[in-house]
């Protein structure tokens, strides 16, 4: 097996050998005799970064290695750059190449990858204003559930929602680019089938369509991720238009913004007033004109929702907005009832919290019983035959 070695002379002729794609850093960066042993990766898994089995690195880096570990190139050399405390950035980076372990215990293996929903196909399910076949949308915030849930949908959202119903905060103002880069390479590797879209968090994209795409490029490098969503009507067209020009695939968001609470004072429906009404549609005229593949509404009245469906060419995602939507989404702990309060638009599909506190109450009774573990779940030496 081809490794990289690097156990050799002074790191800069190393990273400009290696860099040049020398495969065992000779070091001599191709001045003295220009003979680099260049390399082809060895395999390409999940975009394009190659991917070494590297038996002196792992000896290196990994101080228990077990056998068959893969360690994407770009870490190991960045480690070595770093010494070893390679940056949060550049960890990220590398994040997204990391396919599923099915060799430990909690990684349900995947079926055949098959090909995934792409943007085009999304858009193109709706024709002369008519879709045929809804698209089916939920949120997913983490590995398993994507798992979960990727047989059943055309798309997965990363949304940041998760800023509160992942980690309890007030709102989805302080969710940050982390949190999204880390929950959307999550599920990125848990899916195989839906198209993942990545939630722009508040502050990431308003400011300019430069800073738009600098962080929504960041969002699909690290996590792997086919498109993202960003909230607002008009004053987002441009940056929807510069986006889709360069090459990132845009989720529209109008109605209810939940990024602009504090502007619209609260969760309340909105487009209840003519005024406000036509406010949204032209928002979502707008956002359709400048090349969203689709357009979530959410929180509007549903003669809201139905004319911008009738008026717009992209698909519209309701939530919260018309059962004459082009597809639904929902938030994915709301639909199997993980919280108390079920908003309006909310169908429980479960009562996931009461069987999650059921199964804890059991368990809790029976470790104060000692009745768990029982040897079934105990290691024991076989006893001699
Ligand atoms: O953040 C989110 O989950 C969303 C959906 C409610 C559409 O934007």
């Amino acid at each position: 097996m081809i490794g990289l070695r690097l156990s050799f002379c002074c790191t800069s002729d190393v990273v400009a050998c290696l860099m040049a794609g020398c495969r065992d850093g000779c070091g001599r960066n191709g001045e003295e005799d220009g003979e680099h042993k260049v390399a082809k990766p060895l395999a390409i898994e999940h975009g394009s970064l190659p991917i070494f089995y590297t038996p002196d690195v792992r000896r290196t880096w990994n101080p228990e290695p077990r056998s068959g570990t893969k360690v994407p190139y770009v870490t190991v050399l960045k480690r070595y750059l770093s010494g070893g405390q390679a940056d949060a950035r550049l960890n990220a980076d590398a994040m997204s190449t990391f396919t599923i372990d099915t060799s430990t215990s909690r990684a349900t293996p995947s079926p055949v990858p098959g090909k995934r929903m792409t943007a085009p196909a999304i858009r193109g399910r709706k024709v002369d204003a008519r879709t045929e076949q809804p698209v089916v949308m939920l949120t997913a915030y983490t590995m398993r559930m994507a798992q979960l849930l990727d047989p059943h949908c055309d798309m997965l959202l990363v949304g940041d929602s998760l800023g509160q119903v992942i980690y309890g905060l007030p709102s989805t103002i302080p969710v940050t680019m982390e949190m999204m880069c880390a929950h959307g390479a999550a599920v990125v590797r848990g899916s195989w089938h839906a198209l993942v879209a990545v939630d722009m968090p508040f502050g990431s994209y308003e400011a300019s369509p430069e800073q738009a795409f600098a962080n929504a490029s960041r969002l699909m490098k690290e996590t792997g991720c086919a498109a993202v969503k960003l909230e607002g009507g008009e004053a987002m067209a441009s940056t929807v238009e510069f986006l889709t020009h360069r090459g990132i695939p845009v989720i529209g968001h109008v109605g209810l913004t939940p990024q602009a609470v504090n502007i619209l004072g609260g969760y309340g429906a909105r487009g209840r007033e003519e005024r406000e009404a036509d406010k949204i549609i032209n928002d979502a005229k707008a956002i359709d004109e400048a090349g969203a593949f689709c357009i979530v509404v959410e929180g509007v009245m549903e003669p809201v929702a139905d004319a911008i469906t009738a008026a717009v060419a992209a698909p519209v995602i309701g939530i919260g907005a018309s059962a004459q939507c082009d597809g639904q989404v929902l938030v994915i702990d709301d639909m199997l009832g993980m919280f108390e309060r079920t908003p309006r638009f909310v169908k429980r599909y479960d009562s996931l919290a009461e069987r999650i506190d059921e199964a804890a109450r059991v368990y809790a009774e029976e470790v104060r019983a000692r009745r768990f573990p029982t040897a079934e779940q105990t290691y024991r030496t076989k006893s001699p035959a």
